[in-house]
């Protein structure tokens, strides 16, 4: 974890999560810094690869952030995300990861503050998780095997 506190990834679909998060900027409103967004077309477009490579790179949480269900831009996007989001949760869980570590959450485009207020509650979450098992083992071993290169 960072000295700031947990890295956070958020994918987020532009119509909803994305403008509400660009709304909470515009009505000044505060989120942790430390919550790096990921702009989607739409939920449903989220590979979960993408997902399992944001914790292989170091996130300690990470959120899909899509329309409110029946609201979804592409009609199921949000609901195909949901699924994966779930997949994905017990597969992070059975790895030793933390399905905890992965949300996924609705909001609409007029939802700056609850943007701002869900940031802040799943970073403290996550913090309460401690640090991504899989960053700290990588730390443990010298960034990977650059170290046991060589004669
Ligand atoms: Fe927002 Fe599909 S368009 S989740």
């Amino acid at each position: 974890m960072g000295k700031g506190g947990p890295t956070i990834v958020g994918f987020c679909c532009f119509y909803c999560a994305y403008a509400a998060a660009d709304l909470a900027g515009v009505m000044r409103l505060s989120y942790p810094p430390n919550v790096r967004l990921v702009l989607l077309p739409c939920t449903g477009s989220v590979d979960p690869v993408y997902l399992l490579r944001a914790f292989e790179e170091g996130a300690d949480g990470v959120f899909v952030a899509g329309c409110l269900e029946g609201q979804c831009h592409y009609q199921a996007g949000n609901l195909h995300a949901r699924n994966r989001v779930r997949y994905l949760k017990a597969l992070l869980e059975e790895a030793g990861i933390g399905g905890e570590r992965l949300a996924m959450v609705n909001l609409s485009s007029a939802q700056g503050p609850r943007f701002a207020e869900l940031a802040a509650e799943f970073t403290r979450h996550v913090e309460s998780l401690g640090p991504n098992p899989l960053k700290a083992a990588r730390e443990g071993s010298g960034h990977g095997d650059a170290g046991h290169r060589g004669s």
